[in-house]
């Protein structure tokens, strides 16, 4: 369903918000394989955690070429919580409606398009995901309409540029990580965060390690700001 196509909220103030992050990664850091994609790396028990952790929160991010990619399973497998509406952001070009965000979860995936490509979201996936045009995808402007909409705890499990995105505008408080007992190597994989530049100011701003937990050969961490 098309709802808006207003979005001035870059300029409001975002109320009680709290934006975490949810990744997996190598030992070495790597947050996909060689092909590009990530499966077959993380366990049962991660799986589990993940369905734990996006419980706790009512809105889902997810990056568009990871959904592309992966085909993740977004529906609670694992718990019996409360399932978070997945939030697509498409600048351009479109997510095929066959995606499992469109086709298992409980909630009705909001879907934030541009202009320019919102003619061809509308014609395919009007009746698959409410459907809002935006002017800007400036990470604030997306996170004030998320908040206007009633989101207080957003859940982003990128990929690694988008979650750049929200790192460098310093929007993250927490990051929910599992360190997986694999080692991939090829430089040219990225971390949880690929972006161009490094952080302003990153050597002050310390994470602090709030929960960790072993279960066989994963970690499981949270680091708050
Ligand atoms: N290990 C893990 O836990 C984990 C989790 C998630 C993903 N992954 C891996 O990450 C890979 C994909 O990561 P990725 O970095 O290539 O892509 P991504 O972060 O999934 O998606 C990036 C795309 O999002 C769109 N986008 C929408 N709004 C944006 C904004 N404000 N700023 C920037 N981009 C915006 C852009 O596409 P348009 O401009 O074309 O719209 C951009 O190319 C996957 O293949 C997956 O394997 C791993």
């Amino acid at each position: 369903m098309f709802r808006s196509s207003n979005d001035d909220f870059g300029k409001r103030e975002i109320k009680n918000l709290i934006l975490a992050i949810n990744m997996a990664m190598t030992l070495d850091g790597k947050v996909a394989r060689p092909d590009g994609k990530w499966y077959g790396l993380s366990s049962r028990e991660d799986k589990k955690k993940m369905d734990l952790i996006r419980s706790q929160y009512e809105a889902l991010i997810l990056g568009k070429n990871s959904i592309i990619n992966d085909d993740p399973v977004i529906h609670l497998r694992y718990v019996s919580g409360k399932e978070p509406t997945p939030v697509l952001l498409i600048r351009k070009g479109i997510i095929p409606k066959t995606k499992k965000v469109f086709l298992h979860t409980k909630k009705k995936p909001i879907l934030f398009c541009s202009k320019i490509n919102e003619q061809e979201i509308l014609s395919e996936l009007n009746e698959l995901a409410d459907i809002y045009v935006l002017n800007s995808f400036e990470p604030k402007n997306i996170l004030s309409k998320l908040n206007d909409l009633g989101f207080e705890k957003i859940l982003l499990e990128g990929g690694p540029s988008l979650n750049d995105v929200f790192f460098k505008e310093d929007l993250i408080q927490r990051i929910h990580l599992t360190i997986v007992p694999y080692l991939i190597g090829q430089n040219s994989i990225p971390s949880i965060a690929n972006g161009e530049k490094s952080y302003l100011d990153f050597d002050k701003k310390k994470w602090s390690l709030t929960n960790l937990e072993k279960i066989e050969d994963e970690i499981f961490l949270t680091y708050d700001l």
